[in-house]
């Protein structure tokens, strides 16, 4: 099988789950990671399984992944799995349903297969830390707190999460 994890990623969060997968996917398959502005969307039709990353922005995939998404051309019974990092540190599942529906959208469309959605927490840029601050209402202790429960993901036990959902999706 011919996989292919291509991702949009700014704080390099998505991009760290997005190299785990990857190598999880090497193991047993021929595989290609590629930084989604850097896809040209004719190679699509080439892959049997794509994996794609995104960050959540204001409760959304990030603008290029939807964009990307749009774009996409059909290829029946091509295989498509998602995967998001967030800063918060989980979302119920009906949350999680609705950020992943322009991925299951796109598949409906184009007569792929969805597979499935990966999601963990990730980092928040310094530079959103106050808007996000104040957007809550927190004070400064339990802002300290949420920076400190923030710290380091996606950490060692969501990579081996990312791992897993790779190997199990891919089987
Ligand atoms: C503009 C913007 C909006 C964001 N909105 C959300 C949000 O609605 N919910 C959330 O949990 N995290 C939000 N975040 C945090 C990111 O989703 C999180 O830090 C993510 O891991 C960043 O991934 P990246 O490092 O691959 O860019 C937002 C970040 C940015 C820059």
């Amino acid at each position: 099988m011919k996989v292919l994890v291509t991702y949009f990623s700014q704080t390099g969060n998505t991009e760290k789950i997005a190299t785990v997968i990857c190598e999880e996917a090497l193991t047993t398959n021929e595989s290609d990671i590629s930084k989604l502005e850097k896809i040209n969307m004719d190679d699509l039709s080439g892959y049997d399984f794509i994996f794609i990353g995104s960050p959540l922005h204001a409760g959304n995939l990030a603008a290029p992944v939807q964009d990307f998404l749009n774009r996409m051309q059909p290829v029946p019974g091509q295989k498509i799995a998602g995967f998001i990092t967030h800063a918060a540190l989980a979302y119920p599942d009906q949350d999680m349903e609705k950020f992943t529906e322009p991925i299951k959208n796109a598949c409906r469309k184009n007569k792929m297969e969805y597979i499935g959605c990966f999601d963990c927490q990730g980092f928040l840029t310094e530079e959103l830390h106050e808007m996000i601050k104040k957007r809550q209402g927190l004070t400064d202790e339990q802002w300290a707190e949420r920076l400190k429960q923030m710290a380091g993901h996606p950490d060692a036990k969501d990579v081996e999460m990312a791992r897993s959902f790779a190997k199990k999706v891919l089987a």
